[in-house]
């Protein structure tokens, strides 16, 4: 939160700073009989001021736009209050066009009240500590790599242009009251002109939309209640499709749906076919869902992407609003069975999962629009699919890679290590079963091997790897499966050996999907968050 801007507005405010006067009248050591006396004093001239004070804002509006200020018509307009930073840079749009003019005075004392310009310039009506002061302003996210803009808490925008003066009043999303969003209102002289500036301020927050184009990040709270923020932009990754090691009818399948449609959509949707669609990537945990809509963002520059996650799903309706404001649009929602039983808050307690169908199923056939989900669990889903049949086109199983894709993982992830290897089938044989994010993390503790060895330590030549430390990192690997396996899934049926061999997989899969959205996370994950993941693929 910044300050700035204050306009040099001085109200006609009569006397000397309460507690100065205070203290001169009563001396400086007042006697006990005096305090009374003083106190009372001192609410009167706080009062007082507060008349003044309030009386200035007034003032201030009678003298701009004229003594009939009282009858002035006045327009407003709300926004969500995710859209803060969208009207603030949309108003900015408005004011800067050529012929207008402005200042900014900011008011005091707004907080947790519930006013509007209507009441600003009525004669009668008060509204006491209310004042005019600096402009507060918060720094919002407005576009990648840390880009903000200031957006204006609460103030007074006194406008002229060719038409005359104008007024508009602007208040950000309440603090302490998060559901409440962003207003604009305004009052002018003319028919319609207040209304105009309005609709005009509305039309360039949709032009000048800062989300546009980006990936932006929804964290829980940016439609939340509980007083949060957009959580962010962030850079759009970039996969190269080598990169993704899948099947190549499973890449191509979700290519085509993804990419295809979206090169296509002018001629598609002029003969008649519809550009919404719905893909659901599913399979075990690190088989490369998350990797692959990484490489898809990739491939869709310019295309807004919206990352949902948490309590953010809540509000997936907003979201949706967004996404055909700003299409073409990419909804991203990772570990969609997460949602499957949750319910939002309010009427009916719908599932989460079913008010997402519903919403996919709301937009325009038209709308170029992609819905991205991801899941670990495609038999939690699938109850609810079926029920609501249409929403997802296209279902991609991404199964674990067979030999021949270990031994390209081995080649991609081997990066500058020197994979010094007389027997690579060994270890492709002895990884049967694994994920893909299993046999990247193997190279990365070999590679810690070897690099701890003895004359391996210089720094400038690449590390080489051998067969003896893919081994003990892969016996590593097993081990810590067989340790954890015992902790977290001691004693459960069906734990032979294959099914051993995946959780291995399993338990060590870096998950960079859900709540970090896209980002790089190294964590690892405990067996417990996917008790039967073997499910998923049958
Ligand atoms: N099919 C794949 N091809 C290449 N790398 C992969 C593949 N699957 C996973 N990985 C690697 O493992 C990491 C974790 O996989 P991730 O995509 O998060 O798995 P999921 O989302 O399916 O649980 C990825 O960031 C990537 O580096
Ligand atoms: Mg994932």
């Amino acid at each position: 939160m910044q300050r700035h801007g204050f306009l040099a507005y001085t109200p006609p405010v009569q006397g000397i700073p309460v507690g100065q006067q205070a203290l001169a009248e009563g001396g400086d050591r007042p006697e006990l009989a005096d305090v009374g006396r003083l106190a009372r004093r001192l609410v009167r001239q706080v009062v007082h001021i507060a008349r003044a004070e309030e009386a200035s804002v007034r003032r201030l509006l009678a003298d701009y736009l004229g003594g009939q200020v009282g009858t002035l018509p006045v327009a407003s307009g709300s926004w969500p209050r995710y859209d803060h930073v969208n009207v603030q840079a949309g108003l900015d749009a408005w004011l800067a066009e050529p012929g207008r003019e402005h200042t900014v005075a900011g008011l005091t004392g707004f907080h947790h009240r519930v006013f509007g310009l209507a009441d600003l310039i009525q004669p009668d009506s008060w509204q006491p500590g209310l004042g005019l002061g600096s402009v507060t302003t918060d720094s919002l996210p407005a576009g990648p790599g840390g880009v903000t803009l200031a957006c204006v808490q609460c103030a007074l925008y006194l406008v002229t242009d060719p038409e005359g003066p104008i007024v508009l009043l602007v208040r950000g999303p309440g603090e302490h009251n998060p559901a409440q969003g962003v207003t604009v209102e305004s009052v002018a002289a003319g028919a319609g002109r207040a209304q105009r500036a309005i609709d005009d301020v509305r039309r360039l927050s949709i032009a000048r939309n800062v989300f546009r184009g980006h990936v932006i990040e929804f964290g829980g709270e940016v439609f939340g209640y509980d007083g949060g923020a957009l959580l962010g932009f962030q850079a759009r990754p970039q996969v190269a499709r080598e990169e993704v090691v899948l099947p190549s009818d499973v890449l191509d399948g979700i290519e085509r749906q993804v990419l295809g449609v979206a090169r296509h959509a002018g001629r598609l949707l002029a003969s008649g076919q519809h550009l919404k669609r719905g893909v659901l990537l599913h399979g075990a945990p690190g088989t490369g869902k998350t990797h692959t809509i990484r490489y898809l963002l990739g491939q869709l520059s310019g295309v807004t992407v919206m990352l949902l996650s948490g309590r953010a799903l809540r509000l997936i309706a907003e979201a949706c609003s967004v996404a055909r404001t700003l299409q073409p649009s990419v909804i991203v929602v990772e570990d969609v069975d997460l949602i499957a039983e949750q319910r939002e808050y309010g009427e009916g307690e719908h599932p989460l999962l079913f008010q997402l169908l519903n919403e996919m199923d709301g937009l325009g056939e038209d709308l170029d629009i992609t819905f991205l989900l991801t899941t670990n669990r495609a038999d939690l889903l699938e109850p609810a699919l079926a029920q609501r049949p249409g929403r997802v086109d296209h279902a991609a199983l991404l199964p674990l890679p067979d030999a021949d894709a270990r031994l390209r993982l081995l080649h991609l992830y081997q990066g500058r290590l020197v994979l010094d290897l007389a027997d690579p089938g060994a270890v492709i044989s002895r990884t049967e079963g694994v994920t893909a994010s299993f046999m990247k993390e193997l190279l990365r503790r070999a590679a810690l091997r070897a690099a701890d060895e003895p004359g391996q330590e210089e720094a400038s030549t690449p590390i080489r790897v051998t067969d003896a430390h893919l081994a003990t990192a892969l016996d590593q690997l097993l081990d810590t499966r067989n340790e954890l396996t015992q902790v977290l899934l001691g004693g459960r049926p069906g734990s032979g050996p294959a099914h051993g061999a995946r959780r291995a997989g399993q338990v060590l899969h870096e998950d960079g999907g859900y709540l970090a959205g896209l980002g790089d996370v190294g964590e690892v994950r405990g067996a417990a968050d996917h008790p039967e993941p073997g499910a998923a693929d049958g």
